[in-house]
């Protein structure tokens, strides 16, 4: 028998089963938050079908159980919430995740959620049951952490390994074929990709977490609207085009970067170890960031892009530019990094917009 070869992503996002799709290629927007006695749902915090068929299409990509949530933060707690005995994040994890941790440990001391930087001491630490999160690439760090490596070191501890993928998407990488047990993305980025939905989801490689995840979600309340689902299943059908397109245009932009400002450019593409064709990450992604000297060098540089907007988030079709330490909370990063988000314009005019503003920035 003729052996079929497997499509390839950007094929099988059309194609991902779920109930109504058979109808035709979108599902409907279930609304109802009460189902009558013998049907498949009996309340709208449990599940919705136009939940199941965002979750269809992850699930399928990353090769796991896929849970829907209200946001990444949403999908992040109940991760941290039910999956370890202990959780601990790794320390250059975003803003928001560290946040959480700090939050979590103050009000409820007897629940172990912790933040390390020493990746090793910790893995090492870990005990039966113990749970890690950390981000690959890391944002706005822009660090990459060998997935492989550290799920089996902690495997073999009986501890389990969860990875928030945002930033490199199912496109790019897929952490449970590496060995993770759980997958995180804030959906409010790529895969939603237009900056007009806030959305989570968690992928779980077995069914026994998939159930403790289907728990947390239920009794914590962190679901995702049906219109919300709708726009995340929707943004999915392009994911791959336009992961293809904005990671070829930074890698573009991030190369030319370097050779002009050298050392200040970070981005996960130079992992040459981790990162590109056959390795954990496919390719550097859509993420960069400058580390200009002082945060007055890197606002007027913020200040005069033209066709980068400044804002937060990343994701999106368009450009943006944002200093990061405009935060008190983001600790951790050099006072004059700035996070790009690589959009959908084209890559000659992205670059001549931020060759001008470093020589502005420069001068
Ligand atoms: C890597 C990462 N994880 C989680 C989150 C939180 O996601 P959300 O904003 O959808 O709650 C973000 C948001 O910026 C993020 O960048």
């Amino acid at each position: 028998m003729q052996q079929h070869r497997r499509p390839a992503v950007a094929t099988r996002l059309q194609a991902a089963p779920s109930e109504d799709r058979l109808f035709g290629p979108n599902p409907a927007v279930a609304l109802n938050t009460t189902y009558y006695e013998g049907q498949r749902s009996v309340y709208g915090r449990h599940t919705n079908s136009t939940w199941e068929a965002f979750e269809a299409v992850v699930g399928e990509l990353e090769g796991g159980q896929a849970l829907a949530f209200a946001s990444g933060m949403a999908a992040m707690l109940a991760v941290l919430l039910s999956v370890g005995a202990r959780a601990f994040v790794v320390a250059d994890a975003y803003m928001g995740t560290r946040q959480l941790v700090s939050w979590l440990r103050e009000r409820t001391p007897q629940l172990y959620v912790a933040e390390s930087s020493q990746l090793e001491v910790l893995v090492e630490s870990c005990e039966p049951g113990d749970l890690v999160v950390l981000e690959t690439p890391s944002n706005p760090l822009l660090a990459t952490y060998p997935i492989a490596e550290l799920a089996a070191a902690l495997h073999r501890r009986g501890a389990l390994l969860a990875v928030d993928s945002t930033l490199a998407t199912p496109v790019l990488q897929q952490p449970l074929a590496l060995g993770a047990d759980v997958v995180i993305h804030s959906a409010s980025k790529f895969l939603s990709g237009h900056a007009d939905v806030l959305g989570g989801v968690v992928v779980a490689g077995d069914d026994v977490l998939a159930s403790r995840l289907a728990e947390a979600r239920e009794l914590t309340g962190g679901v995702i609207g049906p219109v919300e689902a709708y726009l995340c299943f929707r943004g999915m059908r392009t994911l791959a085009v336009r992961v293809e397109r904005a990671s070829a245009t930074a890698t573009e932009l991030a190369e030319r970067l370097r050779a002009r400002v050298g050392t200040w450019v970070r981005y996960p593409g130079f992992n040459e170890a981790l990162v590109g064709r056959g390795r954990q990450q496919a390719a550097g992604g859509a993420v960069i960031a400058l580390v200009f000297p002082t945060s007055a060098v890197a606002d007027a540089f913020v200040d005069a892009l033209e066709l980068f907007h400044h804002a937060t988030s990343l994701g999106g079709v368009e450009s943006l530019a944002e200093r990061r330490s405009r935060y008190p909370a983001e600790d951790r990063v050099p006072e004059g990094l700035v996070r790009l988000s690589i959009g959908l314009e084209d890559p000659e005019d992205l670059w001549e917009d931020l060759d001008r503003a470093l020589t502005v920035a420069l001068s």
